[in-house]
C-alpha cells in the first residue's frame, strides 16, 4: 500500500540529479513510499495518486541519519570519570585514562545478564531513532573474552544488521602481561566464535591499545573470514592507523583527529571514508578534527556519534551536526550530507542515505523549514516524525 508525504517545504534527496545543488534539494516536494522503499520523488503538484497522504505542512525532510559508529553493548556508566574530567583535573584527561576507563566498562559488561545488555541496546537504539537515526552500527568490545564478545554480537544483531566485532578494543587485564597472546585469541578462537555474528571487524589502533602491526594482524585475520575492516585510528595522537586503513581498503577510518599530510593524501587516494565523531572531542574536552581539510582534499567524510559510556555518551546525530558546523569547518549542507550519505558510504550501503527511487524508505520530518536549522537551532528537538523502512516509527 503506497503512502505519499506531500507539501514538504524543503526536501534533501542527496541525489543531485533530482534537485538543486549537491544535496539535490526539491522545494514543495512529495515522496511516495511503497512497502519499505521510496517509489517516487518530485514536486507535490505532480505526485501520483496514493491510498494514503500525510501533509508535511511545509516542514523540511531529510534522509534518516546513518550513525555508522556506536558501542551500545555495555553495562554500568562512567559518570564519575566524566565528572572528574570536566572538573578540570588534568590527571583525569581521557588520553591519560582512556584504556583504564574502557576496562571499567568491561568489568561491568561481563557481570551483566543478557537481558540487561539487550535492554540497554534497545533503549539507546530507540533514543537514537527519536532523534532521526534510522540505521545504527553497533560494536562489541566490552566483553573481551570469547563468550562475552560473541554474546555482545548476538545481542547487537537483534537490533541492527550493521554489527562490528571489536575484540581488539584494549588488552584486558587478564592478558596484561602477554598482549601477543591476546592478539592470538582475537585472531583465533574469538574470531571463530564471533565471525558468524558480524559484518565488520574493527581495532583500536592507538598508543595504549594496539600498535600498527597488531592492528594489521587483526584486520587481515578478519578479512580472511569475510569481515570487512574498519578502524579506530589517530584519535589521541598521530599513528599508523589511518594509512593502514587506506592500504587495506578499509571501509572507514574513524576519529581521524590527528592527521599528517601523508594521512590526508592516503585517505584521498583511497575509497576509505573518514568518520568524524565530534561527541568524543566535546565530551573529552579535546581539539576537534579538521573536517575542512579532509573535504578540501576530496575525502568522503561521515559524521557519527560514537555513542558509548566513556568518550561520547550522546546518541544525537543532530548534536554532532551542530558541533561539526560550529567547530570543524563544515557547512550545514556538508554536515547533513556526512550524517546521511557519508554514513551510508562508511557502511557500504547504497540503499541508505538518500531519498530517491529504490532507496529504503528512511525519512525524517523536521519541525523547521530547512535542514540548516539542525545546526542553527542546536539542542532543540526538531525531529517531528520518522519513517524507517516505510513504517512510521516516530
Ligand atoms: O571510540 N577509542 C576507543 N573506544 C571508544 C571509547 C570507549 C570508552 O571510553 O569506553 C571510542 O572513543
Ligand atoms: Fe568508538
Amino acid at each position: 500500500m503506497a503512502t505519499a508525504i506531500i507539501n514538504i517545504g524543503t526536501l534533501v534527496t542527496n541525489d543531485p540529479s533530482l534537485g538543486q545543488g549537491p544535496l539535490g534539494i526539491i522545494e514543495n516536494a512529495a515522496v511516495v513510499i511503497d512497502g519499505d522503499r521510496i517509489a517516487w520523488v518530485g514536486n507535490t503538484s505532480k505526485a501520483p495518486p496514493t491510498d494514503n497522504r500525510t501533509d508535511a505542512e511545509g516542514r523540511a525532510a531529510v534522509p534518516g541519519f546513518v550513525d555508522s559508529h556506536s558501542h551500545l553493548v555495555f553495562a554500568g556508566d562512567r559518570t564519575a570519570e566524566f565528572n572528574a574530567r570536566m572538573s578540570g583535573r588534568t590527571a583525569d584527561s581521557y588520553a591519560k585514562k582512556g584504556a583504564g576507563g574502557i576496562r571499567t566498562t568491561v568489568a561491568a559488561t561481563r557481570a551483566a545478564s543478557d537481558d540487561e545488555l539487550d535492554a540497554t541496546v534497545a533503549r539507546y537504539v530507540a533514543e537514537a531513532l527519536r532523534q532521526g537515526t534510522t540505521t545504527i552500527e553497533i560494536k562489541s568490545g566490552y566483553g573481551l573474552t570469547v563468550e562475552d564478545e560473541a554474546r555482545s554480537l548476538r545481542i547487537a544483531a537483534r537490533h541492527t544488521d550493521e554489527v562490528t566485532y571489536l575484540g581488539a578494543h584494549v588488552v584486558p587485564p587478564d592478558y596484561a602481561d602477554d598482549p601477543a597472546a591476546y592478539v592470538d585469541l582475537v585472531t583465533g578462537p574469538m574470531l571463530d566464535a564471533c565471525a558468524p555474528h558480524a559484518r565488520w571487524i574493527d581495532v583500536f589502533c592507538e598508543r595504549g591499545a594496539f600498535d600498527g602491526d597488531q592492528a594489521r594482524a587483526v584486520l587481515t585475520a578478519g578479512a580472511a573470514r569475510g569481515l570487512i575492516p574498519r578502524i579506530h585510528a589517530n584519535q589521541l595522537g598521530p599513528g599508523p592507523g589511518v594509512q593502514l586503513a587506506a592500504a587495506l581498503g578499509a571501509a572507514s577510518a574513524d576519529h581521524c583527529t590527528y592527521l599528517t599530510p601523508q594521512d590526508v593524501d592516503a585517505l584521498a587516494g583511497s575509497g576509505t571514508v573518514a568518520t568524524l565523531l565530534p561527541g568524543v572531542e566535546f565530551s573529552t574536552r579535546s581539539p576537534y578534527p579538521d573536517a575542512r581539510r579532509l573535504l578540501d582534499a576530496g575525502v568522503t567524510v561521515a559524521l557519527s556519534t560514537d555513542c558509548n559510556p566513556g568518550s561520547s555518551f550522546t546518541s544525537s546525530v543532530p548534536f554532532c551536526i551542530a558541533v561539526a558546523v560550529r567547530d570543524m569547518g563544515m557547512t550545514p549542507d556538508e554536515a547533513l550530507h556526512s550524517a546521511t550519505a557519508g554514513g551510508a558510504e562508511a557502511l557500504r550501503r547504497t540503499d541508505l542515505g538518500r531519498i530517491s527511487e529504490g532507496a529504503r524508505a528512511d525519512l525524517v520530518l523536521l519541525d523547521a523549514p530547512s535542514h540548516v536549522h539542525l545546526a542553527y537551532r542546536p539542542g532543540v528537538p526538531l525531529v517531528s516524525a520518522v519513517w524507517r523502512a516505510g513504517e512510521r516509527a516516530v
